[in-house]
């Protein structure tokens, strides 16, 4: 099939590809010159990994093409995905601009019959409002559908979790644009819910909001599990093994970031008012997952005795292993904080480094974890790369001034800590 996908960040460019290595001829574009320009010379202008190797393969082949412009592309195409950002407003709201400013500029465009589909998380309601937005714009002849298509990939996993979803969620009120859905995803191992646009616009929310809880519901059990001495981990196996719970995300830490979960959750809250319910339980999910940052500062203020003049070795800033993402990292809010307490903040991130330098240029950014942690006051550990996990713990205690490790994570195991003679501040574990 002729396909253009809009947008080519995380989602778009990872759809895209994934189409165009399934034979499709697909044209992936975005506003953003300068993007376009380095997707164009082979680069990719993000982590992903396995990425690059199959948009270059593709490009190669001739079979993904990017380019800015919209004539270009949705003329040839029997299905257009919009994957453009829906960031949140100051009030929670989804900001829609960006996906109103696309669908616009694919209904001028719009040539045969072609299915549009809504791959951004948007709020339910959105495919109706984009439907009319079309209607005003197209042209006469110009037929379409609208699909809502939501997307469940993970950053980090993005290339196997589009080849192997749980799930595709396939929201039309049109059976023709099912079935053109239907073909298109062929190849993918996944099986296919068929469902209306509304129902498909609330399941994304759902899904993220009810993981988001289980995050805030581990880190608040982690907060009693401190007073009371019991380990969080231990009781998060215990409650996790529980088929119908469940162990995935019954994770406790400094809390769920990315530009994802914080986002849904305040825009699913703002839904939910608007259409007259009071969501006190994701309201709680929000506030619980916001106050980690400071929870997690002041552990670390009180195992050094205060923060002012200290020196702070941070392991991991993106806000989850396996990509250089740093939207709503927590590793932001932390900074900022030690900052604010006087301390200094020496820093180390396998890919983030340059997007976090950029972010946060108050800390010293290091090229290695033996160089971050040389001479600092204590360890931090704020997100749980693989390569953390086996560093050599009798080395960074010569080289830490205290040895002090707060982890963030919980990748360590506090018994083997306590053997190599660190002061180890897990969470949830007294
Ligand atoms: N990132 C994820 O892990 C993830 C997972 C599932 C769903 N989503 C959702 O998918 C959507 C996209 O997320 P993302 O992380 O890929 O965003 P992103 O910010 O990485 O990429 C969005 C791209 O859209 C481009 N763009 C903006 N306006 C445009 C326009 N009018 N025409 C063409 N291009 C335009 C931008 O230049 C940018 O490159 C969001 O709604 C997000 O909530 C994201």
């Amino acid at each position: 099939m002729k396909v253009t996908v809009v947008g080519t960040g995380y989602v778009g460019l990872v759809t895209g590809a994934i189409l165009a290595d399934f034979g499709n001829q697909v044209f992936c574009l975005d506003t953003n010159e300068e993007k376009i320009n380095q997707l164009k010379s082979g680069r990719v202008p993000f982590y992903e990994p396995g990425l690059e190797e199959i948009v270059k393969r593709n490009a190669e082949a001739q079979r993904l093409i990017f380019t800015t412009s919209y004539k270009e592309s949705v003329i040839y195409s029997e299905v257009v995905f919009i994957c453009v950002g829906t960031p949140p407003k100051r009030n929670g709201e989804a900001d829609l601009s960006f996906v109103k400013s696309a669908v616009k500029s694919v209904a001028e465009n719009l040539a045969d019959y072609t299915v549009v589909v809504g791959k951004s998380t948007v709020p339910v309601g959105t495919g109706e409002k984009m439907t009319e937005l079309i209607k005003k714009f197209k042209s006469k002849r110009a037929k379409f559908d609208w699909v809502s298509n939501p997307e469940f990939l993970r950053e980090g996993s993005a290339v196997f979790d589009t080849l192997h979803p749980d799930r595709i969620v396939i929201g039309s009120e049109s059976e023709e644009a099912k079935e053109v859905m239907l073909e298109l995803h062929k190849p993918i191992d996944g099986l296919a819910l068929l469902t209306d646009v509304k129902s498909a616009e609330m399941i994304k929310y759902g899904a993220n909001a009810f993981l988001s809880t289980k995050i805030s519901f581990a880190n608040a059990m982690a907060n009693i599990c401190e007073k009371v001495g019991a380990d969080v981990e231990s009781v998060m196996d215990g409650i996790g093994y529980d088929r119908r719970i469940g162990r995935p995300f019954l994770y406790p830490g400094i809390g769920y970031g990315g530009s994802c979960f914080p986002k849904d959750v305040l825009a699913l809250i703002d839904i939910a008012k608007r259409s007259g319910y009071n969501f006190k339980l994701l309201k709680a999910v929000d506030e619980i997952n916001k106050e980690r940052a400071s929870l997690f500062v002041a552990k670390l203020e009180k195992a050094l005795g205060g923060l002012g003049g200290k020196t702070v070795a941070i392991l991991g800033l993106s806000f989850k292993p396996n990509t250089d993402d740093m939207r709503e990292a927590p590793s932001l809010k932390v900074i900022k904080m030690l900052r604010e307490r006087g301390a200094e903040v020496r820093a180390y991130d396998p890919v983030a480094r340059e997007n976090a330098r950029k972010l946060m240029p108050e800390a010293t950014h290091c090229v290695n974890i033996y160089e971050a942690v040389d001479g600092a006051e204590a360890l931090c550990v704020l997100t749980e790369w693989n390569e953390f996990k086996e560093i050599d713990l009798e080395k960074i205690k010569k080289l830490l001034k205290n040895p002090i490790v707060v982890d963030g994570r919980n990748i360590y195991d506090p018994i083997r800590m306590k053997e190599l003679g660190f002061s180890y501040f897990g969470i949830g574990r007294s």
